[in-house]
């Protein structure tokens, strides 16, 4: 039995049309293909029309008589959001850390101090698969509920191989079993463990020698991250950790100029990575870099709110030529965040992007940074039918109301999954 869902009547439907070759950049990323009044038909797990109202009634009669019809009057339909970089897989929660923040440390002081990412990491450690499966379910049950519909995810919190195969693990079955697909990063080099803080050599090569061959070997990820930064790792370690991975086929993505300006950028345009993440601290060299080599830039504007530091240049960048999407970061530390829409807000209010911008930023470029532009990102024929239909009668709205969910419905392969 074939599946088909109708969905009619939308205000707006935002099809992001015309941009799975490449990531949109700059005037591009304002093209976002809105249909007033619109109508879009999936079949089974994909989308089999998109267009005006009257053009798909006039053209697809007999599909529509066999559809469920779902009637978008006053509301928009968009792609299924994408956050394209997550910490999902994690156990405990740091708010004693957040209150020492207010009273005046810093992210790093904590981080220095054994706190931090060593604090998740005893947490994820200490849980068994079933605790951390349970979760991060409810971390993805909120994804969807917020229009998220594609999510990556990255290890990081195991810092051993047993435990960081563990949080792969975990996202592997949470793949498996639940509506939100989740593609994997494998990013063991997120913190040198304190008990090798005075050797980092040694945990070094034990991600290069041993974490990324077992990684690749139970193809349990498609990216390999590393936290860049002064006092974690130095360019020059995270250089050879990418390139290790790259040997093993994991492709390289980087936390970059986060806390301080340390030539992330640079070395990710170097290292042929994918995206560069965080960027608040670009250089202009930086910035041209990444133009020249069609690096993605992954802003992440909950971690500027939440850790009270300066917005990354969105606007700077994006005039610049790189390609940009924006995420959530979700993580216990430094963006406890599962909101995308708000994310949005935050590319308006903070970084000077237009209401068309962060829509390309959270849909086909949050597509493109993950590797899977060719499926999602967009409402055009033969892609995945996931869709999200916003209870707003026009996209502006969307970042308007802010600190909302406006989420109607959600489908998931052409399931409707929420509403
Ligand atoms: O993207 N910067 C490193 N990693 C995360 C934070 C992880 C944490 O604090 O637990 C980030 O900001
Ligand atoms: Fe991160």
């Amino acid at each position: 039995m074939t599946k088909m869902i109708y969905i009619k009547n939308a205000s707006q439907i935002i099809t992001m049309k015309g941009h799975s070759d490449q990531p949109a950049q700059k005037a591009d990323m304002s093209n976002i293909g809105v249909i007033e009044n619109g109508s879009v038909l999936t079949q089974d797990d994909k989308i089999i029309a998109v267009g005006t109202d009257e053009e798909i009634q006039s053209k697809y009669k007999e599909e529509i008589s066999k559809a469920d019809q779902i009637d978008a009057t006053n509301k928009i339909v968009t792609p299924g959001l994408v956050d394209p970089h997550t910490h999902l897989v994690y156990a405990g929660t740091r708010e004693n850390e957040y209150a020492m923040r207010l009273k005046g440390k810093t992210y790093m002081e904590i981080m220095n101090a054994g706190g931090g990412i060593h604090a998740t990491t005893r947490t994820t450690q200490q849980a068994d698969f079933e605790q951390l499966y349970k979760e991060s379910k409810r971390r993805l049950d909120t994804f969807i509920k917020y229009g998220v519909t594609t999510i990556e995810a990255k290890s990081g919190y195991g810092l051993t191989t047993e435990d960081e195969i563990k949080q792969l693990e975990v996202a592997k079955q949470l793949n498996e079993s639940h509506a939100v697909d989740i593609v994997s990063t494998f990013m063991g080099a997120h913190a040198i463990p304190m008990e090798d803080k005075d050797n980092p050599e040694k945990f070094i090569d034990l991600v290069i020698n041993e974490m990324i061959p077992e990684v690749a070997k139970h193809k349990l990820a498609t990216f390999n991250d590393v936290f860049c930064e002064r006092g974690v790792f130095t360019p020059d370690q995270s250089r050879r950790i990418l390139e290790a991975g790259k040997k093993y086929g994991l492709i390289p993505k980087i936390h970059a100029d986060e806390i301080e300006p340390y030539a992330g950028a640079e070395l990710a345009a170097e290292v042929g990575a994918v995206s560069a993440d965080h960027l608040l601290k670009i250089s202009d060299q930086g910035i041209q870099m990444m133009t020249e080599k069609n690096v993605i830039g992954v802003l992440l504007p909950g971690t500027a709110f939440f850790l009270m530091a300066e917005f990354a240049k969105a606007r700077k960048m994006i005039d610049s030529g790189v390609p940009i999407a924006l995420s959530t970061d979700a993580n216990p530390g430094s963006s406890p965040t599962l909101s995308l829409q708000f994310i949005m807000n935050l590319g308006c209010l903070k970084m000077g992007m237009t209401p068309e911008e962060v829509l390309t930023a959270t849909t086909i470029n949050a597509a493109h940074a993950i590797g899977r532009a060719d499926l999602i990102g967009s409402l055009e024929i033969g892609k995945m039918a996931d869709i999200t239909i916003f209870d707003v009668k026009n996209y502006y709205m969307l970042s308007y109301n802010y600190g909302m969910n406006h989420v109607e419905k959600v489908i998931k392969r052409g399931e409707l999954v929420v509403g």
